[in-house]
């Protein structure tokens, strides 16, 4: 036999024993969007390199090694998109949606070449959301609030925020000079992967993940302590905003994210119960990008889910939705049967809306259709034969305890409605 093809590496098939959750868990937080005025946008999963590169920045792990790029027939580098902010940029911009302000949302596959393990993909799902022309930090508190209203809408306990500021770009960059000064008197400590950054991208050093680095981190002079007046003051009416209504943060200094699109604030919610591939949400402020990928200057700001993240951490937390089962199993034996089933079928459909019903199909006598109505998890069967068809009457079992009664096909709908 030949050999089977399967799937790449770290790219997962969602199966039907999944997928209700998964479009349960969506459509929960698609009505929390919508209810907050965000508007669903589409763009596609490919763009030019170029976009990624620019956006995301040429020094950071996702544009050095994770894009999946390649050469179109006319010889042009297109890229999978990594993540949706850069695309999400690049629709607005292209289609003149910023010259008013946006609350965007958009979902779907994003593609990374990293290491597959637990909660980290090559493909992953993201629900995004941007907000553009927004100044903050109002937006900024009132983003935050929303995702807090996701966790509770969907029932889900054990995420932590964490929050910070990267201050303006021209304060990231006095305090990127002395963070360098800092490093220098400390080289012979610094891994290779930090001693390479160390003048192009410092700042990524502070969220290092090896253990030898932490010491040397904990040393280094804090961003926090280097903002600029405005995005000081931001930054304390955002705190004062999350406080006023109770909501529970975290400062984290350390916090960097690991795109250079970010300024003033960024965050994420973080839970301990998915092991090193914690954080299920994360975003922020990216005043600077539309204007660096050749917009006009507009204020953004946005975050996006892991989905996988997020519904393992539903597992892990026993707080899976609750997922809608089916109704009711047509079991029909004999020509004269099937071809009433059918009809009875798409009536019972027009007439109890919301019915999920599986007619059988393809045969078999009744014990091997009963098989298939036990294993559909439906709640009756509903039996025609011979003697139903002549009587105008349907068997209706009740599959959890074997109770069966005869009922007229005219009273059926009300039936299965009670
Ligand atoms: P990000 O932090 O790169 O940000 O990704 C956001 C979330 O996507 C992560 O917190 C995580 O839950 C999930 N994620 C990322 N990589 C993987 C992976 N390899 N496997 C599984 N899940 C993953 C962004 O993508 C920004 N575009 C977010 C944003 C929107 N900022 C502003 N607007």
């Amino acid at each position: 036999m030949a050999d089977i093809i399967r799937s790449v590496r770290g790219m997962n098939d969602i199966l039907p024993d999944v997928t209700p959750y998964w479009q349960a868990v969506e459509t929960t937080l698609n009505d929390v969007l919508r209810s907050y005025g965000y508007q669903e946008i589409r763009f596609p999963i490919v763009e030019k390199t170029a976009l990624f590169c620019r956006s995301i920045g040429e020094v950071t792990d996702i544009v050095e090694k994770e894009m999946y790029s390649f050469d179109d027939r006319n010889g042009e580098s297109l890229t999978l998109r990594p993540e949706g902010t850069a695309g999400c940029v690049r629709a607005a911009m292209q289609n003149g949606l910023l010259n008013q302000t946006q609350r965007l949302w958009y979902q779907g596959p994003m593609f990374r070449y990293e290491r597959p393990q637990k909660g980290r993909y090559r493909q992953f799902h993201q629900i995004g959301v941007e907000a553009y022309g927004f100044k903050g930090p109002d937006i900024d508190a009132e983003m935050i609030l929303m995702t807090a209203r996701l966790w509770k809408q969907l029932g889900l306990r054990g995420l932590k925020l964490q929050i910070n500021s990267l201050g303006s770009t021209e304060a990231r960059l006095l305090y990127k000079a002395k963070l360098i000064d800092y490093f220098e008197l400390h080289r012979d400590q610094l891994d290779e992967d930090s001693q390479r950054r160390l003048h192009s991208n410092p700042l990524r050093i502070l969220d290092s993940k090896n253990p030898e680095m932490q010491a040397l981190n904990d040393g280094a002079p804090m961003l926090l302590d280097h903002l600029d007046k405005e995005s000081e003051q931001d930054f304390n009416a955002l705190c004062e905003a999350l406080d006023s209504v109770g909501l529970i943060y975290e400062i984290n200094p350390r916090l960097v994210r690991g795109l250079d699109y970010y300024g003033k604030t960024v965050f994420e919610w973080v839970t301990e119960h998915l092991g090193s591939q914690g954080t299920v949400c994360a975003g922020g402020r990216y005043d600077g990008l539309v204007s660096q990928l050749g917009g006009k200057a507009a204020t953004a700001i946005g975050f996006a889910i892991g989905l996988e993240r997020l519904i393992s951490l539903l597992e892990a937390m026993d707080a899976l939705p609750k997922i809608e089962t089916i109704d009711a199993y047509i079991v029909a034996v004999g020509d004269k049967a099937v071809r009433e089933a059918l009809l009875l079928a798409e009536r019972l459909r027009d007439e109890v809306p919301g019915l999920k019903l599986i007619t059988h199909c393809g045969g078999g006598n009744f014990k091997s259709q009963f098989k298939h109505a036990d294993r559909s998890g439906a709640r009756w069967s509903l039996i025609l034969g011979d003697d139903e068809i002549n009587n105008k009457v349907i068997g209706v079992k009740t599959m959890a305890t074997g109770e069966q009664e005869t009922v007229s096909w005219d009273v059926l709908a009300n039936y299965l409605q009670s």
